[in-house]
């Protein structure tokens, strides 16, 4: 389809993606997919800032390999979208570079989006690197290499993308019209953890992956925080908060066999181990089609491979159209050309002057 709007949007690979994940953003991109040519980018670089020994370069394959695999798995359709490795871009470093002098150092440091990373990264203010100071600078090339409209984001990201925009509207007023000024669309429902400890979080031990098998989701559910002060099934419970129900309300259809759950626990007349019972079997029935389309795209030794190399080759040819413009509306390619032009009469003088003497 031609004259669709761009989406740009992705996950650095660090690990399988939760249930969180998926309320958070992947049915939201699932969604947009049918609207919007969307791309979705593997962002390894941005791993970098903050995770860049050797072992976790070496570990990005396979990271890149199970991220998407659970975006198929999902319903992230490879003949709808664009999945791409942002590494395998030189586009995406070039115009970062560029971008670099369209936004100022207070700017960026002002973020509290790069102390929180530098924070869980166990960095104190003092090694913060240039890279990370750079993060917003490298996702605006990111957004606008594709000349993207709209991305989606969680509220995390929201700064980076209105930073996109100042970087935008700047090279715009300083060159020409090369880009659009993209729109965020901020994803903001969360899913408290099993433990009932805040958010769903791999680092906190407390997701239910959607790559686990129903043994594992039930043993999970099973293990769940619920009301600790409900030591017998007569004790009357309390639903709000409580992570059991939350789930519950996100992932069960039955509406009506919920709310009769909810009212017999809030009266003392249902024990905990039904309710997780019933929790395990819809967090499975929900899973079940995940699973069959990652079987599907498993079976196939190599499938996963060549959807990222497909959509890393389609997508560098759109990366290179807009360098193109870039370096052109910027004087960039004109510089080297008349270097090379000169450069040419030259090599053409002497060639007739060696021939004239031989
Ligand atoms: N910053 C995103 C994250 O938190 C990943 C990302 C990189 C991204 N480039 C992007 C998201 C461009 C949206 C648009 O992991």
């Amino acid at each position: 389809m031609i004259g669709r709007k761009r989406i740009l949007t992705g996950d650095r690979p660090t690990g399988r993606l939760h249930l969180g994940h998926y309320v958070g953003s992947l049915r939201n991109r699932v969604r947009l997919q049918e609207e919007y040519e969307c791309f979705f980018i593997i962002a390894d670089l941005h791993m970098l800032t903050t995770k860049n020994a050797r072992e976790d370069i070496d570990q990005t394959a396979d990271n890149a390999r199970g991220l998407v695999l659970d975006y198929l798995s999902a319903g992230i359709d490879p003949n709808k979208s664009t999945i791409f490795l942002q590494s395998a871009v030189h586009e995406t470093y070039e115009l970062a570079l560029l971008f670099g002098n369209l936004v100022t150092v207070p700017r960026l440091a002002r973020l509290p989006s790069i102390k929180d990373m530098a924070r869980a990264a166990l960095m104190d203010e003092e090694t913060i690197p240039f890279g990370l100071l750079g993060y917003p600078v490298l996702q605006a090339a990111d957004i606008l290499l594709p000349r993207a409209h709209l991305v989606p984001v969680g509220k995390d990201n929201q700064a980076h993308v209105e930073i996109t925009r100042e970087i935008a509207r700047r090279f715009n007023n300083l060159y020409g019209e090369v880009f659009p000024i993209p729109d965020d669309l901020v994803e903001g429902d969360t899913l408290p953890g099993t433990d009932g400890q805040g958010k769903m979080s791999k680092s906190m031990g407390n997701a239910i992956l959607l790559s686990d098998d129903a043994a594992t989701v039930r043993k999970k559910v099973h293990g769940m925080y619920t009301d600790p002060n409900r030591i017998r099934a007569d004790i009357p419970g309390t639903v709000e908060g409580n992570p059991v129900f939350t789930y519950l309300d996100q992932f069960d259809p039955d509406k009506a066999l919920v709310e009769d759950l909810k009212t017999r626990y809030r009266a003392g007349k249902v024990g905990d181990v039904e309710v997780k019972e019933r929790l395990a079997q819809s967090l499975n029935a929900f899973l079940d089609p995940m699973r069959e389309r990652a079987a599907v795209y498993s079976r196939e030794n190599g499938l996963v491979d060549e959807i990222i190399f497909q959509g890393t080759t389609r997508y560098r040819e759109i990366a290179a159209e807009t360098l193109r413009d870039v370096k052109k509306a910027m004087g960039l390619s004109s510089t080297f050309n008349r270097i090379a032009r000169k450069a040419e009469e030259r090599q053409k003088k002497l060639a007739k002057s060696n021939a004239a003497t031989s």
